[in-house]
């Protein structure tokens, strides 16, 4: 038997456009091992594609991205620790590649899948959408980026309330705060996307990266230091009593009962 690869990640070419299409529609998009692999494989063949100039990533189904698949965090320290960590390698791929890449959200993007749209270069968003950092209420923090990316973009206060609350935020007032570009109606957001990709394929390939290039180096000098305490802490926080708890609670469809260890 032959397996069809990538089996998670649709891909697309329009013109010079690559849309990359994260397909696993029953599980919100959930970001699983196999998911992680398959989007880095597709975002590799991409980034080396000669005709693409400029990619999309868009999810099928109700959600964007509902973040990463809550199941890895049940696996053992060590696999939790690949796992976040090849999380992470995909998403310094998306903002070390020479292309911009911008993120069609709509539905959900939500933890992980929030961290997926903060790691392209442009957010546009649906009406109707709703983005956040949900992972308090499993009793563990971001992982992939949100804590220092939010701080940077919102200020502490707004990061905080995002953060330690976990509330969801609409596409309005995500645009509001400026952590996502343009908000449109939900049948028109690929084809909006694609209309700025479209855009963007018009100017010098050699500028565009570049700009991209000072664009994210810079922000990733502002923000090493925040990213190495992010990752530590979560890599810790993933094996308290609370995560287990409150990973247990969301698969069961119950409220966690908090232990405070
Ligand atoms: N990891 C694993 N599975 C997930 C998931 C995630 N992050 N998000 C959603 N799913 C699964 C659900 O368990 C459900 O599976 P099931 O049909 O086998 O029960 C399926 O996707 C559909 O989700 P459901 O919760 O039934 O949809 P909804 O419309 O009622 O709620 C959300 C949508 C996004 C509000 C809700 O799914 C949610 O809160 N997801 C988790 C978000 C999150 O905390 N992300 C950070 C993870 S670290």
């Amino acid at each position: 038997m032959t397996l069809e690869r990538p089996k998670y990640v649709n891909y697309e070419k329009k013109d010079s456009i690559a849309i990359v299409t994260l397909n696993r529609p029953e599980k919100l998009n959930a970001l699983s091992r196999e998911v992680l692999i398959d989007l880095l494989e597709t975002l590799e063949s991409a980034s080396k594609d000669p005709e693409v100039k400029v990619i999309v990533i868009t999810g099928a189904g109700k959600a964007f991205c509902a973040g990463a698949d809550v199941v890895e965090f049940t696996k053992s320290s060590t696999e939790i620790r690949e796992f976040i960590d090849l999380g992470r390698r995909v998403f310094e791929f998306l903002e070390s590649l020479e292309k911009p890449v911008i993120a069609a959200v709509h539905g959900f993007a939500l933890g992980g899948g929030f961290e997926l749209a903060l790691a392209c270069d442009l957010i546009i968003a649906a009406e109707g959408s709703q983005l956040g950092s949900p992972e308090i209420n499993l009793g563990i923090i971001p992982g992939w980026g949100a804590t220092q990316k939010l701080l940077i973009t919102l200020g502490p206060y707004k990061a905080r309330e995002l953060i330690m609350l976990g509330d969801r935020i609409s596409a309005e007032e995500a645009l509001k705060l400026g952590v996502v570009n343009k908000v449109v109606p939900a049948d028109k957001v690929v084809e909006e996307a694609l209309l700025l990709a479209k855009k963007l394929a018009e100017k010098s390939p050699v500028a565009l990266s570049a700009a991209k290039s000072v664009l994210n180096k810079s922000l990733r000098i502002m923000m090493s230091t925040g990213l190495e305490i992010e990752r530590s802490t979560f890599i810790i926080t993933t094996s308290t009593e609370d995560a287990k708890e409150g990973i247990k609670a969301f698969l069961e469809k119950r409220k966690p009962q908090w232990k405070g260890k």
